[in-house]
């Protein structure tokens, strides 16, 4: 029984290959289209996926088209029955079989509970937008997930985040992260009571009430603001979504008393933010892809009510290495950067050693010389990927350490100053933890220790400026050639 999830149409189109019940496959379209967060499914995906496991017996779409249809026509976009015509959609890429469709918020509570290791979980979904869900609560218990808070459109914190998004000038559902990171350069009280005050109504019931619908942005929003504020602004949006976060998670907390937290929806991709979980709950799991690309897994995990084997996130395109761990150690040691694109490919945001740009995190000049080759902005900081065994020695860890396999917290350094080009201007870095198995970034940072003492390195994703990440070999060559940077497949 060959099952496929799948998430598009919207935004970063996703696929998931079930074989029966076992998770054998899983990508964002972006890496076989080569379009950034391409919202759509493409040919190439399509074509590798039928070649290696056939045809689907059924699809399992991540959400209920009809009621999508129904919000946009609330919301004023007009009433357009066509482009929620999944099995029309499916048709132009020649998928016919059987369509099955699952509640957004259900989507991507499965796949953050189906994936855990827990029987008994408080799970909490928090994003821009489902059909008219933004933030819901599910208690998860043994095979069973049961909502127990529900709030709508138009009151949405992530629909909130990306309005803040677009007024500091980045592009909305695509660079939050890239304000997250600006937040540390900015001043968070100065801006902070007037962003509170101007968005965030508490008069009422709901959790997250806004004083307007913010579908189509907040450009306008402070004119007095100028560029030099940006940064300001930046600072002070993460502080208020902190403080609503936090509000979220203590009242999940007396909806379901459990010591377990599935957190889940785009919002859980805020690592500054994650660790005020840890205040709440003792355990906490967030699925490696928790924004809707994620849900192409959680809709088949939901329609099947099936827990899933968590192992890692390498789900996608496989390149078969060809050149040894020790000849990647030689290289970066006497050169200090080069790429890595070995193995499956990562399904989710991050790189995580599989498609990666790696470099020595000791001395001063590394973090300029990656930015030159990234060509990207300054204030972006850099991750350490490091050995899962001795990472509370180097950092600040909140919870335990395999916690941190997929960068979705920040810790303090306790030694900034020995390596700068992984901490982040206010001393924090966003650590991935590798555990003792048998991936070759694991192979490759116990070689990089035993020669050089150090346990970590720098990792960022290895991808062309407004590119997504090499998939196969002949992106692995065109970055290698454009870049003039040595990539190892
Ligand atoms: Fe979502």
């Amino acid at each position: 029984m060959i099952t496929w999830g799948i998430s598009a149409n919207s935004h970063d189109a996703a696929l998931a290959v079930f074989v029966n019940e076992r998770l054998a496959f899983a990508s964002h379209s972006e890496r076989f289209s080569g379009n950034k967060n391409d919202p759509n499914l493409c040919d190439n995906l399509i074509a590798h996926v039928k070649n290696r496991w056939g045809s689907p017996n059924e699809v399992v779409w991540y959400e209920k088209p009809w009621a999508k249809t129904l919000r946009q026509y609330t919301a004023g976009q007009g009433l357009n029955l066509s482009s929620n015509n999944i099995k029309k959609y499916l048709k132009n890429y020649n998928i016919h079989a059987p369509i099955k469709t699952v509640w957004h918020h259900l989507s991507h509570a499965a796949a953050g509970y189906y994936t855990s290791t827990f029987n008994d979980a408080c799970v909490v979904v928090i994003d821009a937008i489902g059909e008219f869900e933004t933030l819901t609560f599910w208690h998860g218990n043994g095979d069973k997930l049961t909502q127990v808070y529900s709030q709508g459109y138009p009151d949405s914190l992530g629909l909130w985040y990306s309005a803040m998004t677009q007024r500091c000038r980045l592009k909305p559902n695509e660079e939050e992260y890239i304000l997250m990171g600006m937040a540390a350069y900015g001043d968070p009280n100065r801006l902070y009571t007037r962003i509170l005050r101007d968005f965030f109504s508490h008069d009422g019931e709901k959790l997250v009430e806004l004083r307007q619908n913010l579908h189509r942005g907040c450009k306008d929003w402070a004119p007095d603001l100028t560029e030099d504020d940006i940064f300001d602004i930046a600072a002070a949006t993460q502080a208020v979504y902190e403080y609503q976060f936090n509000r979220i998670l203590s009242s999940a907390k007396n909806f379901i008393s459990s010591d377990n937290l599935v957190l889940m929806g785009g919002c859980a991709l805020n690592c500054s933010a994650n660790s005020i979980a840890y205040r709440y709950f003792k355990n906490v799991w967030i699925m490696p892809n928790p924004g809707d690309a994620g849900s192409s897994v959680g809709a088949v995990l939901a329609h099947n009510r099936l827990r899933c084997y968590w192992e890692n996130a390498y789900l996608g395109f496989t390149i078969m290495p060809s050149n040894s761990i020790d000849q990647i150690v030689d290289y970066l040691y006497n050169n200090h950067i080069c790429g890595v694109a070995q193995g499956a490919a990562e399904f989710g945001p991050r790189a995580l050693g599989n498609r990666s740009l790696l470099a020595d995190p000791r001395g001063t000049t590394i973090k300029n010389r990656v930015n030159d080759i990234k060509k990207r902005q300054q204030f972006r900081p850099f991750a350490p990927v490091i050995l899962e065994e001795v990472a509370s020695d180097y950092f600040d860890i909140c919870g335990a350490s395999s916690d941190h396999r997929y960068m979705q917290f920040v810790s303090a350094c306790r030694f900034p100053e020995l390596f700068p080009a992984v901490i982040h201007k206010d001393g924090t870095s966003r650590v991935q933890t590798v555990p003792k198995d048998n991936s070759r970034i694991r192979q490759l940072l116990e070689a990089w220790y035993s020669l050089t003492g150090c346990p970590m390195l720098l990792n960022t994703s290895l991808n062309i400026k407004g590119k997504p990440m090499v998939n196969d070999i002949a992106d692995a060559v065109n970055f290698e050639t454009k870049y003039n940077t040595k990539v190892f497949t």
